[in-house]
């Protein structure tokens, strides 16, 4: 028994997957101790959107850290943060003509989930939130309540209150909004009027499920009519997952607080930043706060990629091979069993074995023989039937089509 299946807690859970020790990783791959290849469409579950190691970044960071830039400062004011600020000022909230205030929350995707969850509560009066079936938001207590898996909520050990849980409009026959509107309008239904809403624009750990551009402006609509706290997860699918660096800019909506973690520090680093409408921004100093929230070494690599987006034209190369996935997938895949299906936005694609797969767990055999043959990939959707294809956006052409033949032969083999 090796080190970690010795002393690690029972609680991990990639290690399952990928049961090899790794040690290197540079851009789209990633090398076990024995010297073995890996290509990486799972990409440090959406953390890794400009590669591992990229040069760029890390040249920025090695630099900062040997000019022994402050490494450690809770909240306040440094070099670091001022340049990330200054630099997201400039090319990511202006031209898009966003006003937003910028709140640090600690390192964590769900502590930033709790911290517009708490000012959302705390701006309206109400406790209320309502959430779309399929939604994941982080682990913590506050975060699970607005996660509908059923497992997860489970591992809570205690109630989870207050949210209301909406039909997902992709799957909910009726007018989702018209729905809504019933139940907060009818005094007799039993629910109360939200504080807040809160959703993914592209549902991940969901299974790939893409909001429609329509859907989302009714929704703001809706939320404006009756003033309810519009907040975007962009955890998983911003910072340029789906093509533009927000995953809503699509649908030409701005939602009143947007969460941010994963890629946004550029390096895999741990950082989360709410974005607030600045009528909103009411915490008290210090109301919610964390040890590690600003993580210096963070901010450094969060100002290099949003240069190196710019400067590699990430937006272009995302596209292109966003075209790549589905064309493949369409092509090359879903011929070989009709009932498969595909969904996706951008360089976040799945392939459904929902319907295909029976009581197999076909989406299983092909991710671990995708492994067997040097591809890490995951699983997304209710009972993992999906197979996520999410690589990094700066993945090479040649490297995409190795990763997708290996997966068109692994579902050959199974289906
Ligand atoms: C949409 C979304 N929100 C929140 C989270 C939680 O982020 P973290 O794992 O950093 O707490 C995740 C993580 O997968 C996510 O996909």
């Amino acid at each position: 028994m090796n080190i970690f299946e010795r002393i690690e807690s029972n609680v991990r859970s990639y290690s399952r997957s990928f049961p090899v020790v790794f040690t290197k990783a540079k851009m789209s791959k990633m090398y076990d101790e024995n010297g073995n290849e890996y290509i990486d469409f799972f990409d440090g579950a959406g953390a890794l959107n400009y590669g591992h190691n990229n040069d760029f970044i890390k040249s920025r960071i090695i630099e900062y850290i040997e000019s022994d830039g402050i490494s450690h400062a809770l909240d306040m004011f440094t070099g670091a943060k001022g340049e990330f600020f200054t630099c997201f000022e400039e090319k990511i909230l202006k031209p898009r003509g966003m006003n937003y205030k910028i709140m640090s929350s600690a390192p964590t995707g769900t502590n930033a989930v709790e911290a517009a969850l708490k000012l959302a509560r705390k701006n309206t009066g109400r406790n209320g939130v309502f959430a779309f079936t399929g939604s994941f938001h982080g682990m913590t207590i506050g975060s699970l309540s607005v996660s509908s898996g059923k497992s997860i909520r489970a591992g809570a050990g205690e109630p989870l209150y207050g949210t209301t849980f909406v039909p997902h409009p992709n799957t909910f026959p009726g007018d989702c909004i018209a729905y809504m509107e019933n139940i907060i309008t009818d005094e007799y239904s039993g629910v109360e009027k939200p504080a807040a809403i809160i959703l993914e624009t592209v549902q991940a750990e969901g299974g790939v499920v893409v909001m429609s551009d329509q859907f989302l402006r009714d929704l703001r609509a809706f939320c404006d009519r009756h003033d309810i706290i519009m907040i975007i997860d962009d955890i998983q699918v911003g910072c340029g997952r789906t093509g533009k660096f927000f995953s809503f800019e699509r649908a030409g909506i701005i939602p009143d607080m947007v969460t941010l973690s994963k890629s946004i520090s550029g390096y895999g680093l741990p950082m989360s930043l709410v974005l607030i409408k600045p009528e909103l921004d009411i915490f008290k100093p210090a109301e919610h706060n964390g040890t590690f929230r600003g993580n210096q070494m963070a901010f450094v690599g969060a100002k290099a990629a949003i240069e190196y987006r710019e400067l590699y034209k990430l937006e272009e190369k995302t596209e292109e091979n966003a075209k790549i996935v589905s064309d493949f997938v369409k092509e090359r895949i879903l011929p070989l069993n009709d009932k498969l299906e595909h969904r996706g936005l951008g360089m976040i694609q799945g392939v459904d074995f929902r319907h295909a797969q029976g009581d197999k767990d076909i989406a299983g055999m092909v991710a671990h023989e995708c492994f067997l043959n040097g591809l890490i990939i995951e699983r997304a959707g209710p009972n993992d039937c999906v197979v996520k294809i999410m690589p990094a956006l700066t993945i090479e052409k040649d490297e995409l089509m190795k990763g997708l033949e290996i997966i068109e032969a692994a579902v050959k083999k199974y289906i």
